[in-house]
């Protein structure tokens, strides 16, 4: 984790219970291998060690499932995560390496044989990591289930705004994706005013929906990998939607 002069205020949680053995093991002796650090340079061919396709990035990644999954089935890629849950960047460590609670921790802590080294964490407020990301470099965003921050007056907190979305449509490659997917009633309507409506200082329109049947944003992408927001929205009832962009 590493910070700058100017901080922007977190409202989220950083730490729940207090980590258990093999997690702690892999937030101290693992997460160093994969994290972003001041040192880290934005190049395609070096970020993972080996060149890869696409990259892709995901923000607030819980858990780790969606980032963990799209890694497994796209070797070729690079997958930048940013998370400040401490619990849920030892979970996804864990899914990584196939390290659980209450069993044995190995002499030395790798990844599973049947993974790529293609995920990089940066484990603090992607705010942060923004400026240092250069124009263009990202193919793909994902935003899913972000923190819907319902009440009006805390509305500011949520990530879809258009502080944030300009340093997105900065990163993200023309033609690229980006994908929001909520589960929250007023998200919803707020995420897509917010992306359609966003404009560059030419008071251009930068990102297209590009949904042209309601199934399209009903049902989960072809590439979609479930999360325990989606599985939990589900469970109480609550309808998922998925929009995807491109960036124009
Ligand atoms: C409601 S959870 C959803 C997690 C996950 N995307 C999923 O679908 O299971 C939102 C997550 O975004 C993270 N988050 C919120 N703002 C963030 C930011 N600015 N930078 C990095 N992570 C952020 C929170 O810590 C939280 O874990």
């Amino acid at each position: 984790m590493f910070l700058t002069n100017s901080q922007p205020k977190f409202y989220g949680r950083r730490q729940g219970r207090k980590l258990r053995k093999a997690k702690s093991a892999l937030i101290d002796s693992f997460l160093p291998q994969l994290t972003i650090t001041p040192a880290t340079v934005f190049d395609k061919k070096s970020l993972f060690g080996h060149p890869v396709e696409k990259i892709c990035l995901e923000v607030g990644f819980g858990n780790g499932e969606h980032i963990a999954g799209q890694a497994l089935k796209n070797p070729q890629d690079g997958f930048i995560g940013a998370e400040v849950f401490k619990n849920g960047i030892a979970s996804l460590l864990s899914l990584l390496t196939g390290i659980k609670e209450g069993a044995g921790l190995p002499e030395k802590i790798t990844l599973l044989p049947e993974r790529t080294d293609n995920v990089r964490i940066f484990d603090n407020d992607i705010r942060l990591l923004f400026s240092r990301i250069p124009d263009g470099f990202i193919d793909k965003v994902f935003i899913l289930f972000p923190d819907p921050w319902p009440k009006k007056r805390h509305a500011f907190r949520r990530f879809v705004n258009p502080e944030n979305l300009k340093e997105i449509a900065r990163i993200l490659k023309k033609g690229g994706l980006l994908r929001i997917a909520t589960d929250h009633k007023i998200y919803k309507g707020w995420a897509l005013r917010q992306t359609c409506n966003f404009t560059n200082d030419k008071g251009e329109k930068i990102f297209r929906w590009t949904a042209r049947s309601s199934n399209d944003w009903r049902l989960p992408p072809q590439d979609w990998v479930e999360t325990k927001y989606q599985r939990k929205a589900l469970a109480e009832g609550r309808k998922p939607v998925f929009f995807d962009f491109e960036k124009l």
